[in-house]
């Protein structure tokens, strides 16, 4: 079964997208086939990201029933994407039935994708609280701020609560080092355990780092290119796609991303 991992925040523009791209690009980089979902429906940027020129047609495509190999797109980089479409104003708000139905969809691909990786909106809406309870590994994206931890403690409580999500893993970004990556960490885990009955797991830190940021003005993926000399924030990636591979999975029961309701494999 292919796994699947969702990418939350909370706080819009912590990295999740850049990291969505870099960790999708590192699983290739293994060996493995990678579909990455850009689920910020109409406003969805991973192919500005990765410097790709998307066509508007394929934004409802996936929204049909059997209709999502259709809008898979092949990227020069090895990964298949399914972009939640830019510029798409009709896609923002999609229906409940709509998201259930492209999860479900998801099991057209089992036998051709290792691993999905899904890139939510910011926020804690009903989208991003269902993708994350679809997916078998759930990594918050963190920064050092009270507003960050705030917005990331709303998406673990509804995810907890709502959907019976227990297991997180958890990565700090922009941080200047790694002590005080744990700091936040050991913080932000306080609070957590302090009101729920849940299971954090430290999947490392992200440096700031002025290389990643250029990529994304450059339109080209940091670990876009595995000749070239990795850096810190290249070594910090590929340690944090380790930990993600070994980390606890999401046990909960409803619908799942390659699993039926029941939570048995397809
Ligand atoms: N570790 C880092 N060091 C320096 N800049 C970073 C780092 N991580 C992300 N950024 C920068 O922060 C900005 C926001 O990143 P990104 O778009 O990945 O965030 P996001 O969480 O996906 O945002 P949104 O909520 O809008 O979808 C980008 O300019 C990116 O280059
Ligand atoms: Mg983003």
């Amino acid at each position: 079964m292919a796994q699947s991992i969702a990418i939350a925040s909370g706080k819009g523009g912590v990295g999740k997208t850049s990291i969505a791209v870099n960790v999708a690009l590192i699983l290739r980089q293994l060996g493995g086939r990678v579909t990455l979902l850009d689920a910020d429906f109409g406003t969805a940027n991973a192919h500005i990201l990765m410097g790709e020129n998307l066509s508007p047609k394929i934004d409802k495509a996936m929204l049909s029933d059997g209709g999502l190999s259709d809008a898979l797109i092949k990227t020069s980089h090895g990964i298949t994407l399914l972009s939640g479409g830019s510029a798409a104003r009709d896609l923002i708000d999609l229906k409940k039935t709509d998201r259930l139905q492209l999860i479900r969809n998801f099991d057209a691909i089992n036998d051709e994708t290792d691993y999905l990786i899904v890139d939510t909106p910011a926020g804690a809406s009903d989208a991003t609280l269902a993708f994350v309870a679809a997916a078998n590994c759930v990594l918050l994206v963190v920064v050092g701020e009270p507003t960050s931890f705030m917005d990331a403690y709303t998406i673990l409580k509804a995810a907890n609560l709502e959907h019976g999500v227990r297991s997180f893993s958890v990565i700090i970004n922009m941080a200047r080092d790694g002590q005080e990556a744990r700091r936040h960490f050991d913080q932000f885990l306080a609070i957590a355990l302090r009101f729920l009955d849940v299971e954090l797991t430290y999947a490392g830190h992200l440096p700031i780092s002025a290389p990643l940021r250029r990529s994304v003005v450059m339109r080209k993926p940091l670990m876009a290119n595995s000749n070239d000399a990795i850096g810190p924030e290249g070594q910090a990636l590929q340690s944090i796609v380790q930990k993600l591979l070994k980390a606890p999975t999401n046990e909960s029961h409803g619908i799942r991303f390659f699993l039926d309701t029941a939570g048995k494999e397809t």
